[in-house]
């Protein structure tokens, strides 16, 4: 505003009221007519009688418009005024426009225009009284010619601003060639004004210190209609080198919002750099300092980087990337969004069920825990040693190592303690007692102790499901890809993580604990319940007796790192992280491996100790929800168990007057092949495909198909139940 108070915006320049100065020498018809119009307008309007006035008044108010009198010449020479008027103008504003218009006689309209123009008229008007005429004309030159002279007038400012900057600034055309510097970039670059204008930018030597790439990246970027900032290596006259803070914009031709309308477009290019002294200089350095005292979490740095990257993409990468940034700066990365409600019912109650902790806290409804105090080991007839298994059992378990290995019949075949005597035989096949230095008498008194603390009265989570989850594990862990990645300790933490790893189940969800406000959710807050108890719990377990303590004998420092390992992977567990582990393990491991050619860095992949974790916690998830991929009959009392404990818990839930948590699983409505085929949708085919694409699974992969199918048999049929009817 310091250069020019003119606003080449038409809506601001209307609010503005122009000015016109009527020079007439006598009040006549004509002359009120243009003063009514200038009243109508709302222009500001002086009258001036005499040259002399005339001239008086254009030096203190410089009219926007001036129109002259020219009908009468005995009063004055309005020719020769008109000069006069433009000759102040211009002193006052640097260019030649001022709007002049002359008014003549009818008489006068034949004669040729030529002589006023020459004198600096813009513009004729015959002779009419008539005010709606004189209106007009101030209308239509308000629009027309007064308004582009405001537009000449802010370019005028802009550019006596450009000259005042102190920040270098130049400006090309479309080819590159450079149109303008201003003084601060003569002073800056050493060169004079005459050296650069003309000249295409290639032309100018370029310093060597810039990547080979950059400028491809500039002009691609600057093509794409993007503005283009960042450090750049300008090659002063005298040859140095001077690194600067470039902002390169491009500027799009009036109405251009299509590229194909660029021409005529001006490419302005702003460096701030001026000196060591400069404001802008220690701007930046400020800011510098103010960032790297900041403790970046790698989201930031993840952004930064982006946002980096962003300025130097083409337009589609670069709105890819807005994508990407927007769903980075949410808090739940790993949940998926689950549409609306309509949605099929299975798959929201199981979500709603198994993923949220149910934050809705009822009061008077407490839920008493079933076991306040560990169990201790029953005094069943234990095995003295593996060799002491009685052969009914053993038989039962020959084919342990095998995928459609039956627990079932070791179930039957075991008194209940199918994990005690599964335990034995795979930590025996896995050496984790001489992993562990423990006596093969503590890990069965340790097995016992834990088994003890599983409750046989729930359908589904109680040893049973230990067991079957320690065979999975097993299984697992002697697959290629997993053995190649993991070290004995992280077997052993896996496979005493499987046993453990849902220790004292209470045979309800997280969801209910919370609903219910029982202990251990206030314990925890409501956060991963369950699985910090059993964890917790099966630590307590361990090492509160030293007869069953099979920690006793480590190191410390192994100690810990396993202790670490098996706390991880029980609360991997946890279903409310099923798609961060899953897509964790996709984009850390599956990915990677697969855009590997050779075989040379796969090591590399597998072994680092962030990928360890991820395989682990992969590895026991797999083994904790494999059911599916079972052989059918398995998956088929699979599938009927943990339905009971569904229905069980919500026939307390409806007694206790809390929440459903999963309305589906009722035992009126229920239709168990519908909530498996909603369960291998959601949380099953993904991830399994993920770890078959890992650890190479064709035989489970073949049972999950098959199961799958034969649920959607049934739902087909109509049939709610866990096998067809007799025929
Ligand atoms: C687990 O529950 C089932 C009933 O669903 C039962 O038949 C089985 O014996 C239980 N297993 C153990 C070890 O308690
Ligand atoms: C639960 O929250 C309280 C209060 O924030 C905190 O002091 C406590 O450590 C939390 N407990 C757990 C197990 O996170
Ligand atoms: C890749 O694997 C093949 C066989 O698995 C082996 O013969 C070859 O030496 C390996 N190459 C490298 C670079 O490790």
């Amino acid at each position: 505003t310091q250069f020019c108070s003119c606003d080449a915006n038409r809506e601001t320049a209307e609010q503005t009221s122009h000015s016109v100065l009527l020079v007439f020498a006598k009040e006549d018809s004509q002359n009120n007519g243009f003063c009514w119009a200038c009243e109508k307008a709302n222009f500001r309007c002086n009258v001036a009688r005499t040259p002399e006035a005339a001239l008086e008044c254009f030096k203190e108010k410089h009219h926007d418009l001036v129109i002259i009198d020219h009908r009468h010449s005995r009063y004055f020479d309005a020719e020769s005024l008109c000069r006069e008027v433009l000759l102040i103008y211009f002193y006052l504003n640097g260019f030649v426009d001022l709007f002049g218009v002359c008014c003549c006689r009818p008489d006068r309209e034949e004669a040729s225009v030529m002589p006023l123009i020459k004198s600096g008229f813009n513009r004729r008007y015959v002779e009419n009284a008539n005010m709606m005429a004189c209106y007009n004309e101030l209308l239509q030159l308000e629009r027309g010619e007064v308004l582009a002279q405001f537009k000449l007038r802010a370019c005028n400012a802009i550019f006596t601003a450009l000259e005042q900057s102190q920040e270098a600034i130049e400006i090309t055309n479309e080819d590159q060639v450079i149109q303008y510097v201003n003084p601060a970039y003569e002073s800056i670059m050493g060169y004079q004004q005459g050296e650069l204008i003309g000249k295409e930018i290639t032309e100018v030597p370029k310093s060597e210190k810039n990547k080979p790439d950059l400028l491809e990246t500039i002009n691609s970027c600057i093509r794409k209609g993007k503005e283009w900032q960042g450090i750049y290596y300008a090659k002063k006259k005298n040859g140095d080198s001077v690194q600067q803070n470039v902002k390169i914009t491009p500027v799009i031709g009036q109405g251009g919002k299509h590229k194909d309308r660029r021409k005529g477009s001006l490419d302005v290019r702003s460096t701030t750099s001026r000196g060591s002294d400069g404001s802008s200089q220690r701007r930046h350095s400020s800011m510098a300092r103010i960032h790297s005292m900041t403790i970046e979490a790698p989201i930031t740095k993840v952004i930064n980087i982006i946002n980096a990257a962003q300025e130097s993409s083409p337009m589609p990468v670069a709105e890819a990337l807005d994508r990407v940034l927007e769903i980075l700066r949410t808090t739940e990365l790993y949940s998926p969004q689950l549409g609306t409600k309509e949605e099929d019912p299975h798959t929201n109650d199981l979500v709603g069920g198994l993923m949220t902790d149910g934050l809705r806290r009822l009061s008077g409804n407490e839920y008493i825990f079933a076991a306040k105090q560990p169990h201790l080991p029953s005094h069943l007839a234990m095995p003295l040693s593996l060799n002491d298994i009685p052969p009914h059992v053993a038989q039962t378990m020959e084919n342990e190592d095998s995928w459609d290995f039956d627990i079932f019949n070791l179930e039957t075949a075991c008194l209940k303690r199918p994990l005690t005597y599964l335990g034995l035989k795979i930590f025996s096949r896995f050496g984790v007692c001489e992993f562990l230095s423990c006596p093969e008498a503590t890990l069965r008194s340790w097995l016992q102790g834990i088994e003890a603390n599983y409750h046989s009265t729930n359908s589904y989570h109680n040893s049973s499901h230990a067991a079957d989850v320690l065979h999975a594990t097993a299984y697992f862990l002697c697959k290629e890809r997993v053995k190649q990645s993991l070290e004995q300790i992280d077997e052993v933490a896996a496979l005493i993580a499987a046993t453990v790893h849902d220790v004292d189940h209470p045979g309800r969800t997280n969801s209910f604990l919370c609903n219910a406000g029982s202990e251990l959710a206030i314990l925890y807050n409501d956060t991963a319940v369950l699985e910090s108890h059993h964890a917790a719990l099966a630590f307590q377990i361990t090492t509160r007796d030293d007869k069953c303590n099979i920690f006793r004998n480590m190191e410390r420092n192994e100690y810990r790192t396993l202790r670490q390992a098996i706390i991880d992977m029980v609360l991997a567990t946890e279903m409310t992280k099923h798609f961060e582990h899953v897509n964790k393990f996709v984009n850390s491991i599956n990915k990677p491996l697969a855009a590997l050619e050779e075989n040379g860095s796969v090591k590399g992949i597998l072994t680092s100790p962030d990928n360890r974790i991820l395989v682990k916690r992969m590895l026991i998830k797999c083994a904790d929800i494999s059911n599916p991929c079972r052989p059918l009959e398995l998956c088929i009392e699979w599938a009927g168990r943990i339905s009971e404990e569904y229905f069980a818990q919500t026939d307390e839930e409806k007694r206790q007057s809390l929440p459903v948590v999963m309305p589906v699983f009722d035992r009126n409505t229920c239709s168990i092949p519908k909530s498996q085929i909603s369960f291998i949708d959601y949380f099953i085919t993904d991830m399994f495909d993920a770890w078959d694409a890992f650890a190479d699974l064709p035989n489970l992969m073949q049972h999950l198909d098959n199961n799958f199918k034969y649920w959607k048999g049934l739902d087909e049929r109509k049939l709610h139940s866990l096998r067809p009817p007799p025929e």
